[in-house]
């Protein structure tokens, strides 16, 4: 059996933030052979082209991370209508210098929660077109845009009942989609 490992970038570097937990929640949910790491982005400096001849020690271990995972998995905020800059700050990182990008050719599964009822819609497709010309394919379907509310999670940090079998159903596919990209 092969084994996954998955790069996962969350949107938001909030203590109790709804999409920190929403990654864990769905890593719970994923086959056996899948390993979740929530990689770092709260220390990035500020992305400066003037950086790129020498970019910073946790630039550099960012980039490794991705480079070495099998697929990618980003649980993001929406800020504003949009991607929160603490992540497209990580992704510029990541992306640079030109042509030295560490997304190219990877698989991504696009996810997010937030207290307004689109669920971070606008901030997913934003997000979708970026990695669109980073050349990571992201998983079309299902969309999941998911209202943080009372009851998303039970007591133990599980998805809760009113939306687990949607979500067990999204990571069916997001794990199918990354097998199917690694082979
Ligand atoms: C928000 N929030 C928000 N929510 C939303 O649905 N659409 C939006 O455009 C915004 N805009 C926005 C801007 C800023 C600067 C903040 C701080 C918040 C609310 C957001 O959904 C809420 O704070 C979530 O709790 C953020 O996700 P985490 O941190 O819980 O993962």
């Amino acid at each position: 059996m092969s084994q996954y490992t998955i790069a996962v970038l969350v949107g938001s570097l909030r203590r109790e933030s709804f999409n920190k937990k929403l990654a864990a929640a769905l890593a719970r949910l994923a086959p056996a052979e899948f390993k979740f790491n929530t990689l770092e982005i709260g220390d990035l400096p500020l992305y400066n082209q003037d950086d790129d001849a020498h970019q910073a020690p946790q630039v550099l271990r960012l980039k490794s991370e991705i480079k070495a995972a099998n697929g990618l998995l980003f649980v993001t905020a929406e800020y504003n209508r949009s991607i929160p800059g603490v992540l497209k700050n990580a992704i510029d990182h990541a992306s640079r210098p030109y042509g030295q990008s560490a997304f190219a050719g990877k698989a991504a599964g696009v996810i997010g929660a937030s207290v307004g009822t689109i669920g971070t819609a606008l901030a997913q497709q934003h997000l979708r077109n970026v990695l669109a010309y980073l050349d990571v394919a992201t998983l079309g379907q299902p969309e999941a845009f998911i209202h943080a509310k009372d009851g998303l999670f039970d007591d133990d940090g599980n998805i809760g009942a009113g939306g687990r079998e949607f979500l067990q159903g999204w990571m069916d596919k997001y794990a199918d989609w990354i097998r199917k990209h690694a082979a």
